[in-house]
């Protein structure tokens, strides 16, 4: 059997739900500062778009995309539905400059809080889903010392501020040593750590990653929690990243072997994908870095146009008069009427009441 330890070299992408691709694009580049780097169909599902959104290059690990799928119900966190991610910025004095820019155009949020070595904020986006912004603690930051900041005065997203990659995704896991070596084993990254979780002494959380970066795998330990629901404002599935097709290919041989369910490798343009899930039924994929972005578009067009796989050009235009069908019955709403942010942030239960499901 092909070794496959060490393949995967972080984060890709996170695929997730939104019931308005323009409500999202707002939030996405004006609010969160992204750009759109691609607008095009769901490959499985081509009535409906899907829109990603990432740094100004389109850089692996910087890409949040979103199915449009107006007609689905709000989902809820779970087994199988991860609770969380998590966006990276360089330095700590971007913190409070987030808070003030997020609370500056009415979106809820939460913290700083100082836990497993990071500084974190915690927001919602329009369709619910929970957006971490994160950097790493400084060694001499108090606990407390962030919430005495005055907040500065923001007027945009500035540089200091910008979105880097992901630093992590959080899924749900029932057991921590199932997963631990269900991922080790069949897809070659390495638990780091198992810590408690520090807003719910009951649980436990594995950070999961490669000898780059300890936890780009973040996942959330209940043993008793029940299965989740992928619907609006959830996260659909996780990608993590292979720099080529061969070391995808070793990844699926593994998986093969094992007798894994995986979709074989399917080709997305912009990347191969590989999917199958993990004991919990959380969706990830295995995606590879090239050829990217700009395999159909330049660089300084990225995202400003629907764009279609060759494939599905002799549709272009029943799949345009489809969209805009679509957009009629789905009229965009700005600004959307945000639910509140998570208190405390990565406690599950505080999740899973009716709130979690009764809309925005
Ligand atoms: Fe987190
Ligand atoms: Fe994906």
């Amino acid at each position: 059997m092909s070794n496959v330890a060490g393949l995967i070299t972080g984060l890709h992408h996170i695929t997730l739900v939104t019931k308005n691709q323009e409500v999202n694009r707002l939030f996405y580049t004006r609010v969160l500062g992204l750009r759109r780097v691609k607008l095009t169909v769901n490959q499985d599902d081509i009535y409906h778009r899907h829109v990603f959104y990432a740094d100004d290059k389109g850089t692996t690990g910087s890409t949040i995309t979103f199915f449009e799928w107006p007609q689905l119900p709000y989902g809820h966190v779970g087994l199988g539905s991860p609770h969380h991610l998590s966006y990276a910025v360089r330095k700590v004095e971007a913190i409070p400059r987030w808070k003030a820019w997020l609370a500056a155009n009415k979106v809820p949020v939460t913290g700083p809080y100082l836990r497993n070595n990071r500084v974190s904020l915690y927001t919602r986006d329009p369709d619910g889903a929970i957006v971490e912004i994160t950097t790493a603690a400084p060694e001499d930051v108090a606990s407390d010392y962030l919430m005495e900041t005055e907040l500065p005065s923001v007027g945009s997203v500035t540089e200091e501020m910008r979105l880097t990659v992901f630093d992590h995704a959080s899924p749900i896991s029932s057991d921590h040593s199932l997963t631990s070596r269900f991922l080790e084993k069949f897809i070659g990254l390495k638990t780091s750590y198992v810590r408690k979780n520090p807003d719910d002494e009951d649980a436990s959380i594995i950070g999961v990653g490669n000898d780059e970066k300890a936890d780009f795998l973040l996942y959330l330990v209940y043993p008793d929690t029940p299965d989740g629901f992928v619907g609006l404002g959830n996260i659909h599935h996780i990608a993590v990243a292979v720099e080529d097709e061969a070391d995808q290919t070793r990844i699926m041989r593994r998986l093969n072997a094992a007798g894994v369910g995986n979709s074989g490798v399917v080709d997305r343009l912009w990347f191969k994908s590989l999917y199958f899930r993990d004991p919990d039924g959380n969706l990830l994929e295995i995606a590879t870095e090239g050829p990217g972005y700009t395999a159909d578009e330049p660089l300084e067009r990225l995202g400003e146009r629907l764009t279609l796989p060759p494939w599905l050009e002799p549709s272009r235009s029943k799949i345009e008069a489809r969209l805009s069908e679509l957009d009629s019955q789905n009229p965009a709403d700005w600004p959307p009427p945000y639910r509140p942010p998570p208190q405390p942030p990565e406690r599950l239960w505080a999740l899973m009441g009716a709130s979690e499901t009764a809309g925005l």
